[in-house]
């Protein structure tokens, strides 16, 4: 029996993992599987029952399952709290309380989303990149850090560091990924300004010496971000730290359509992990039935791919989220004309449809 603890979050987060959850009721239906689920609050949601972003219960509950399904977190209603408090630092503190330093991004173009795309089709058709993000460590985590008043103003820091062997062990995820895929790794780093960045290029190259097949490129993050919009077929794996890795996959989330599209998977060193969709709680549209739910579906899929072993049963979601897109089905944020716009809910439930195969 495999264990799955629920994490809902705050805004489009309890909608978009219903859906998730519909989609995983018909894989169950479907395939031989035995999971045990299970919910705890995240975010928001938790700072209001309990006063903390995470408290212990949903960590104790976190670090006792398989895996762990995660909406989104965060939303006006909690942007003046004590910083300590907020949902973030909830979602950053599970992150790392749980080892979970390595972040795949996959972005990937459905051919039936050519025409979402921000960018013209034939720059973008046939798109699949993988970004490798680095999730514990740099100037997310690095100490000192805070506001302060000195000379008469008040000054804020942060701290952008990484130990040789936070870069080795993240270098090795994109090197062993690469290997089951078009074997060419690019690492992103700053190398001509920050040292830090200077020390990862000199460790990922030292890293590749163990994996001769493996064509490893350096590239400054800026330009990354342009080469990103500007010809994104040339990447494979791309490997980088926290805040790079951040920027960098909301970017490539939008050449494959939205940001409604992009999943994730946060790992431990033992393929444990926290599946999540890259966007945000987008409270804006919260509550209404118009998130898109595929990122979070395809998230499910990726759980069943690394943490259960479940290639079938991943396979067969991602079947189900082309055929949906087939019928021509859109919510708003990948709607184009000629396409049937539907809600959050008729999303999810056609997702399911087709995993059951009716
Ligand atoms: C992400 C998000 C988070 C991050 C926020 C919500 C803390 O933007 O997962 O990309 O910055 O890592
Ligand atoms: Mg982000």
């Amino acid at each position: 029996m495999s264990s799955i603890l629920v994490l809902p979050g705050d805004g489009i987060g309890p909608e978009i993992v219903d859906e998730a959850l519909r989609v995983l009721k018909a894989a169950e239906k479907r395939f031989d599987l035995n999971i045990q689920l299970d919910h705890a609050l995240v975010g928001g949601a938790a700072y209001d029952a309990e006063g903390d972003p995470l408290p212990e219960s949903t960590l104790a509950k976190a670090r006792a399952a398989d895996a762990i399904l995660f909406g989104s977190i965060g939303g006006p209603k909690w942007d003046n709290i004590e910083r300590d408090k907020r949902p973030e630092r909830g979602l950053l503190r599970l992150r790392s309380s749980l080892g979970l330093f390595a972040n795949l991004r996959p972005a990937i173009l459905f051919p039936q989303l050519a025409e979402a795309s921000s960018l013209k089709p034939e720059v973008v058709s046939g798109l699949d990149i993988l970004i490798v993000r680095e999730l514990t460590g740099g100037i997310y985590f690095g100490q000192p850090r805070g506001i302060k008043e000195e000379n008469g103003e008040r000054v804020g820091f942060n701290t952008y560091v990484y130990s040789e062997s936070e870069m080795k062990r993240i270098a090795r995820v994109a090197f062993d990924l690469a290997m089951q895929r078009g074997k060419r790794v690019c690492s992103v780093d700053k190398a001509n300004v920050l040292e830090v960045t200077e020390l990862w290029k000199e460790v990922v190259t030292e890293e590749a010496k163990a994996y001769p097949e493996i064509e490893l490129s350096h590239m400054y993050v800026d330009n990354a971000a342009m080469q990103l919009v500007r010809a994104p077929k040339q990447f494979d794996v791309i490997v980088t730290g926290n805040l790079f890795g951040d920027i960098l996959s909301d970017e490539a989330a939008m050449l494959t359509g939205s940001i409604g599209m992009l999943p994730s998977a946060s790992l431990d060193e033992n393929r444990k992990g926290l599946y999540e969709p890259c966007h945000g709680s987008a409270p804006d549209i919260a509550g209404q039935g118009i998130a898109n739910p595929l990122a979070t579906i395809m998230s499910l899929a990726m759980l069943m791919r690394y943490s259960l072993q479940r290639d079938d049963v991943a396979d067969a979601i991602e079947a189900a989220v082309e055929k949906v897109l087939d019928q021509g089905l859109r919510t708003g944020d990948i709607y184009t004309e000629g396409t049937r716009k539907v809600s959050t809910g008729e999303m999810g439930s056609a997702v399911a449809e087709a995993l059951a195969g009716v």
